[in-house]
């Protein structure tokens, strides 16, 4: 049988889900090899970080938006028949406002969504129930994903397939290749997210971060609800979503491009809580203000965003092939299947060119 020796840089839910992927089939021995892994929290480290639910961006006949389409069933399938990697459903609310549509979103997207027949449930809220203030809105059920659980049931996933997990600060692709436990790696599979932009190589400058700060609070509305923007600026967004398991309620948040501070902003906290309560005051006992939230912490991630989407892409770097699985901005739960499935095609045609040269 052929052997594949493959690193996976990055341990990420990109890399995490791109392993995973490329486990299932034998002839791959793969090492994921990273500087961060699940347990750590570090603002280098996008994935702890979010929410993280579905609800796509992409338009509907984007790479995006085919990536995000191909995800759905197997975060639909772990929701319905897999506990243990906690993701759950959940009914989400979307409160819209004519005028604005804040972050990262079309606004083509928001008025008459692709996905309407694709989730469940989906319907529009009667005028007459419209909360003051708000144009429209619509229900539908999506998932939620609790990071902490979901990171290392990926992990343990991979490890059931016999992929290797190994510490390693990579500084350049020829370095990846040698991180490989069984010797010299036949391909490298580029998962690093917004540290692509300073990784030697092929430094990649239209990454920039888009910062995201989030309060955890134990406090549960008992659905997921975002509304289409704020009055506090065009890079401060509104939502919440309760992870399953247990994972708390996230309270977000702010869409902030090229911000790279790492530090929770307390103003900003404050406003965030503030218009959580606002768009939902059932999240608190009646009658009571942010002083009925109960705080886990406050958290800061870095979306990897990329001017012109991913970059899922393969490229023979130095005489080694790469395949690249970068830049996922702020969707990069909702597209990973769809992503690392465009990921393991593009390794096995680099393996097969690789196996033509030998001949
Ligand atoms: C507040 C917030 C809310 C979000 N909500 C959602 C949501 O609801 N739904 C959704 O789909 N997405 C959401 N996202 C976006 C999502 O979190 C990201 O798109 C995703 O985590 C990107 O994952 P990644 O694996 O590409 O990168 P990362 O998670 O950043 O992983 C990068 C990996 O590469 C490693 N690495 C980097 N450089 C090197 C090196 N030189 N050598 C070795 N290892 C290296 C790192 O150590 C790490 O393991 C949210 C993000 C934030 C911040
Ligand atoms: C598994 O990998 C081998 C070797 O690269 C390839 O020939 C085969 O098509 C792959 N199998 C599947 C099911 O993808
Ligand atoms: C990953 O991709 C980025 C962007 O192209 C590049 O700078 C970096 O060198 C790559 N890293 C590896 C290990 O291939």
């Amino acid at each position: 049988m052929t052997i594949n020796r493959i690193v996976v840089l990055g341990a990420g839910v990109s890399g995490l889900t791109t392993a995973y992927q490329l486990s299932k089939n034998a002839s791959n021995q793969i090492t994921v090899a990273a500087k961060h892994m699940p347990g750590d929290y570090d603002i280098e480290y996008c994935s702890p970080w979010a929410g993280a639910n579905y609800f796509p961006v992409g338009a509907f006949d984007s790479d995006n938006g085919k990536w995000e389409k191909d995800t759905w069933p197997m975060l639909r399938e772990l929701a319905q028949n897999i506990p243990e990697a906690g993701i759950h459903f959940q009914v989400y609310i979307r409160k819209k406002d004519e005028q604005r549509v804040a972050g990262q979103r079309s606004a083509g997207s928001m008025k008459d969504p692709w996905f309407k027949n694709m989730l469940p449930n989906f319907r529009q809220v009667p005028k007459d129930q419209l909360a003051p203030g708000i144009d429209s809105a619509y229900h539908f059920t999506s998932v939620c994903i609790n990071t902490a659980i979901y990171l290392p049931w990926l992990v343990g996933q991979c490890r059931k397939n016999g992929v290797v997990f190994k510490r390693a600060v990579v500084k350049h692709v020829v370095d990846a290749a040698y991180a490989h436990h069984g010797g010299k790696a036949d391909l490298v599979v580029n998962c690093t997210g917004l540290s692509s932009r300073s990784l030697g190589g092929v430094t990649d400058s239209s990454l920039c971060p888009a910062r995201g700060q989030v309060v955890v609070v134990r406090n549960d509305p008992g659905f997921m609800c975002m509304t289409s923007g704020c009055d506090d600026g065009d890079d401060e967004v509104v939502y919440m979503m309760t992870r399953a398991a247990g994972g708390g309620t996230i309270l977000g948040g702010s869409y902030q491009k090229h911000n790279w501070d790492p530090l929770p902003d307390p103003s900003l906290a404050i406003r965030i809580m503030k218009r959580c309560v606002e768009v939902c005051p059932s999240l608190v006992a009646e009658g009571k203000g942010i002083e009925g939230l109960d705080i886990i912490r406050h958290g800061v991630g870095l979306r990897p965003l990329r001017e012109n989407g991913p970059r899922v892409e393969r490229e023979n770097i130095n005489g080694v092939w790469v395949v690249h699985n970068y830049g996922h901005g702020g969707f990069g739960y909702q597209a990973s299947y769809g992503c690392a499935t465009t990921a393991v095609k593009l390794v096995d045609e680099a393996l097969q060119q690789k196996d033509k040269a030998k001949l």
